[in-house]
């Protein structure tokens, strides 16, 4: 799916994070398995993760984003009419995440529901509170994006464990006067799904149902490289847009390698891209409203910069959202 925002102008007017406490850093993982700092390192980029606590479950890290993203927007919980929440690790299948955080936080009106789509959730739920929020369906709404992947994990497989981390991040989505989304690119691969997957996880019944992550590392890192390429330049070209024009680049943080190849393939200048991943690791929905913050703190997020944001992950899925940045507020 690939389509531009036609005028309809909605952007975002509050960002927050929040991630665990406990920094787990490639020594102490090479205490637990067979690898190396060097190794992590030259293959990923990553030096460390947060780890959730045992009694930390999604919600317990969406929560604070979420209030964080609210005050920066200056907007009451109550005021929100749809909380749509990207995770693979909801605290449980039903009640979902979301219905569980609009009732903590205070959300009476609002639609709530969980959204499925690997490490490109986030970049998906902006898209749907684009479209409700076009439509007129919705006034403002919270997107949370956000994972505790290390939940899921075989922390006996050193080929997985080395690239995740948990965090999460919200952003308040509304109607403003300047700026806003210009448009999104979407897909997805259910072929490919077999290179990343959860297979013990749902109502199909396998004889050895497995639930941890299974990762195929190499097919993972040629499909992500390709649909980070792929999609980013595709979604500039519908927007009339090229890479030159891009003042910031929020690739998914999966792996240094990636993005490094991906910025080369795409032509986009190194110091307008954001990259968190060595402090973070993979945090999947989490990851492109994590480095969507640091832009801000370090003052990139400036009044009018073009922002291509890419994620890639489980599905396969991926997708980009082009915004032009607006420090303006709501209408
Ligand atoms: N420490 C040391 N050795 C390791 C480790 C480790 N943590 N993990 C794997 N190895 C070994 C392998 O067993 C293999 O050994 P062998 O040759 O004796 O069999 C060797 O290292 C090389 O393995 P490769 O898989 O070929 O290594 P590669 O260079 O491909 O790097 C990696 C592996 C980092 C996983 C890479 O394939 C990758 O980044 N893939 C993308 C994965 C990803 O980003 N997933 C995130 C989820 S999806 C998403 O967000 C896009």
């Amino acid at each position: 799916m690939i389509g531009t925002a036609n005028g309809v102008r909605i952007g975002i007017t509050g960002l927050g994070t929040h991630v665990p406490e406990r920094v787990l850093t490639n020594e102490e993982l090479s205490r637990l398995v067979d690898t190396t700092d060097e190794w992590i390192v030259e293959r990923t980029g990553i030096r460390e993760r947060r780890i959730a606590a045992k009694e930390e479950a999604l919600t317990d890290i969406a929560r604070p984003a979420a209030k964080a993203a609210l005050a920066d927007a200056g907007v009451e919980a109550a005021d929100i009419d749809f909380l749509v929440c990207a995770t693979v690790t909801p605290d449980m299948m039903f009640p979902t995440s979301s219905a569980l955080l609009a009732d903590e936080l205070g959300m009476p009106k609002a639609a709530a529901y969980d959204l499925l789509a690997g490490c490109t959730g986030f970049v998906y739920a902006i898209a749907q509170a684009y479209g409700m929020l076009a439509s007129g369906l919705s006034k403002r709404a919270l997107v949370v994006g956000g994972d505790v992947l290390s939940k899921i994990l075989d922390w006996e497989d050193r080929s997985t464990i080395v690239l995740f981390g948990d965090g999460a991040g919200a952003v308040v989505m509304e109607p403003v006067e300047s700026g806003g989304f210009l448009g999104f690119e979407l897909g997805a691969d259910g072929g490919g799904g077999e290179h990343l997957w959860l297979p013990g996880s749902g109502s199909r019944h396998f004889d050895d149902p497995d639930a941890y992550v299974k990762m195929n590392g190499r097919e993972v890192f040629k499909f992500a490289t390709r649909v980070l390429v792929s999609s980013g330049s595709e979604l500039l070209a519908e927007c009339g847009k090229t890479v030159e024009d891009v003042d910031v680049y929020i690739p998914h943080q999966a792996n240094r390698r990636i993005i490094d190849y991906a910025v080369g393939k795409l032509g986009i200048l190194p110091e307008r891209t954001v990259v968190n991943v060595d402090r973070y690791g993979n945090t999947s929905s989490g990851s492109i409203p994590l480095a969507l913050a640091d832009a801000r703190s370090e003052g990139r997020l400036r009044d009018g910069a073009l922002v291509l944001m890419t994620g890639m992950g489980a599905g396969l899925t991926w997708g980009s959202a082009l915004i032009e940045w607006t420090n303006g507020g709501a209408r």
